[in-house]
């Protein structure tokens, strides 16, 4: 059977730099607040009627595919992990084939929505897809346009000013060679949690999760059978944005990153000691710095850029992967374990070789 291995990589971040001086100039919030409680100073926002989730994802795709030395053409599957699609459906794979001028070809495009486990969760599937032989070169994205949803007033300050826009993708091949690719993938989730971190409205989910919670529903005889989608009463609160509860989502990131990253390690015979990169998804850097502390990891061990991307969800892993590449601190060989936890709760690991 084959392994999996990372042929080619690349990332977009959009032009434009918003700094939390920016953001303070919208809503109630500071530099010093948003630094000190998340390593955030600026994060990427996409040009608003030029870009979008799908475009970020082609851009940086074009990389990946170019540094595998392929071309468009031989791409047989596409993967597309996002929380921010263009439409809520198709999703952005098939939008992003298109961008890529690989239509013509009807290669398939699976589109996940594992919001920030997205990335660790397509390299799962694409790992399953290349070690039976079914494909040669799998397209994986993950790619987010934040900006366009978020509510940028100081009610919504606790969420908006965490994340950014950019896109990430890998090219994968299978490889026969020893001290090579995807050693194992894990995967977690647990829906008693799937609140805590949500876009909640518009959806079709009529209030059956949080019977407690008047989201406004109208009455058989105001309307039979619409009007549940998005109704009068969150267009008027503007209550359709994603909701965090923060603490929350911190208390459990912090214990499942670890458990992810040693379950990884331990499957494989290795201690965090052997590890070359961790590249942990950006959700907040004072998370990052508690897993490293707790994992007696070096400062060397660990890359983050979350400081100048903010969060990223899908994309943040394959843009600090991406990153750390281009500065050459992963090479041939090297063992890096990507580690993601987030919405759901959804958290997965992922220990290759480079
Ligand atoms: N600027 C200024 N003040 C803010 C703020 C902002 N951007 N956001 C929230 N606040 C205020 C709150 O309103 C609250 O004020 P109050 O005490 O007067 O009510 C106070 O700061 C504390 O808010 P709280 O939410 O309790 O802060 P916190 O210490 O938990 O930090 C997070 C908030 C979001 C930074 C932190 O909980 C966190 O990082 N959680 C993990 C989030 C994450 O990683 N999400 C992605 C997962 S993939």
């Amino acid at each position: 059977m084959y392994k999996t291995k990372i042929a080619g990589i690349g990332h977009y971040v959009p032009e434009q730099v918003v700094t939390n001086e920016d953001l303070s100039r919208h809503m109630e919030t500071s530099d010093e607040w948003i630094q000190e409680r998340t390593g955030i100073k600026e994060r990427r926002y996409a040009k608003k009627f030029e870009e979008t989730t799908s475009i970020l994802g082609a851009k940086a795709a074009k990389i990946a595919i170019e540094r595998a030395g392929i071309t468009p053409d031989d791409v047989d599957f596409i993967i597309f992990a996002t929380l921010s699609p263009d439409y809520y459906f198709p999703g952005s794979g098939v939008l992003m084939q298109r961008q890529l001028g690989m239509s013509k070809n009807e290669i398939g495009a699976l589109d996940i929505r594992n919001q920030c486990s997205g990335f660790v969760y397509g390299l799962s599937i694409a790992d399953q897809f290349i070690k039976t032989g079914m494909y040669k070169n799998i397209l994986l994205v993950g790619a987010e346009m934040h900006s366009f949803g978020l509510d940028f007033s100081t009610r919504g300050r606790g969420v908006t000013v965490i994340f950014g826009d950019g896109a990430g993708a890998v090219i994968l091949q299978p490889t026969e060679e020893e001290n090579q690719g995807i050693m194992s993938t894990h995967l977690h989730a647990d829906g008693r949690e799937a609140e805590h971190l949500a876009f909640i409205n518009p959806g079709a989910h009529g209030g059956v999760h949080n019977p407690e919670h008047d989201y406004g529903y109208p009455t058989k005889e105001e309307n039979e059978y619409g009007g549940l989608f998005l109704t009068d009463k969150m267009w008027e609160e503007g209550d359709y944005y994603p909701n965090m509860n923060g603490k929350h989502v911190f208390k459990y990131a912090v214990t499942k990153f670890p458990a992810v990253i040693m379950e990884a390690l331990q499957q494989n015979g290795h201690t965090p000691q052997d590890l070359k990169m961790l590249i942990p998804h950006q959700a907040n850097l004072r998370i990052s710095q508690f897993v490293q502390k707790r994992m007696k990891l070096r400062d060397d061990q660990v890359f983050n850029n979350i400081q100048k991307y903010g969060n990223t969800t899908a994309a943040s892993i394959p843009i600090a992967l991406s990153e750390a590449w281009e500065a050459g601190k992963i090479q041939r060989g090297d063992l890096v374990c990507l580690a993601a936890f987030g919405s759901g709760f959804t958290w997965g690991s992922a220990l290759l070789q480079w």
